[in-house]
């Protein structure tokens, strides 16, 4: 299996993508440190994980835009398991939509600090973290199409995620001589509850976002989560510093 020996933290893993990547790298043999800033759900999830494959999984809640609750994330990942090999941090939030003349500076501020500042904040720590552990890393930040193309009416969260695909651009250059792979995943509409819930409010755009995917569909968590195990095992190892789209080839059409 691809991960087996591994050790993957996923951040934002009580739902959605995030507990979609976490099922996924446990299927392919890794140990997984799940965290979310929601107990229930994170528990939850590294319940239904340990059922499947017993002792893999052990959940943490933390609110991931304090530094010293990352810290501790990635203190308690040690404990458990010794090392960390893997991170996904898929981590985010956002505040307001609507046109960008309507934003309150309030909303903007505190989506680009769910969004972007919360990432910034982790990887500053994972990297000093991985630096010191000095064994092969990868890493691998959530990112959204929306980033490559803009998206009207959630044009703030979409200018956070175009700064999520530099800043991964910039240290995988930094770090790549530590042996420390970065890239980013970039998904297209996926089957989450929040997708779930814009479905029932606005039943037009299921059928308009469909279209807008070559494959004529949404994804599935677990279909990031492949690419994400990929990204994150040593098949990938000559991969570093991209920015790769999984979304039924939306990003093209
Ligand atoms: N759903 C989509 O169609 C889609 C498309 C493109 C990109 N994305 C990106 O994928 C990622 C996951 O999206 P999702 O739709 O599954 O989101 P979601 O809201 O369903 O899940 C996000 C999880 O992250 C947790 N979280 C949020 N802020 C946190 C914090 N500060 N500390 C700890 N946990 C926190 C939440 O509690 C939640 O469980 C995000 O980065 C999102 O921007 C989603």
């Amino acid at each position: 299996m691809d991960l087996e020996n591994k050790v993957s933290l996923v951040t934002g893993a009580g739902q959605g993508i995030g507990e979609g990547i976490a099922k996924t790298l446990a299927k392919k043999g890794s140990k997984v440190i799940v965290v979310d800033l929601n107990h229930e759900s994170s528990a939850k999830v590294a319940e239904e994980i340990n059922d499947k494959f017993p002792n893999s999984a052990y959940s943490l809640q933390a609110d991931l835009t304090k530094s010293d609750e990352i810290k501790h994330m990635l203190e308690f990942g040690v404990t458990k398991f010794s090392k960390i090999d893997c991170i996904c941090n898929n981590a985010a939030a956002s505040r307001g939509i609507g046109p960008v003349e309507n934003y309150s500076l309030e909303d903007v501020q505190a989506t680009i600090d769910l969004t972007f500042t919360c990432l910034w904040k982790c990887l500053q720590a994972e990297i000093k973290f991985l630096k010191q552990q000095a064994i092969l890393a990868s890493v691998v930040n959530i990112s959204s199409n929306s980033a490559i193309k803009g998206y009207a009416f959630n044009s703030i969260y979409a200018a956070s995620k175009a700064a999520v695909n530099n800043l991964t651009q910039s240290i995988a250059k930094e770090i790549a001589r530590n042996d420390i792979r970065v890239n980013a995943v970039s998904p297209g509409t996926i089957n989450t509850p929040g997708v779930r819930e814009y479905f029932k409010a606005e039943p037009k755009a299921k059928e308009m976002l469909e279209r807008s995917s070559l494959l004529r569909r949404i994804g599935e968590a677990e279909e990031v989560g492949e690419l994400v195990a990929f990204l994150l095992s040593d098949r990938s190892s000559f991969i570093t510093g991209q920015i790769i789209s999984v979304d039924g080839g939306a990003s093209i059409a």
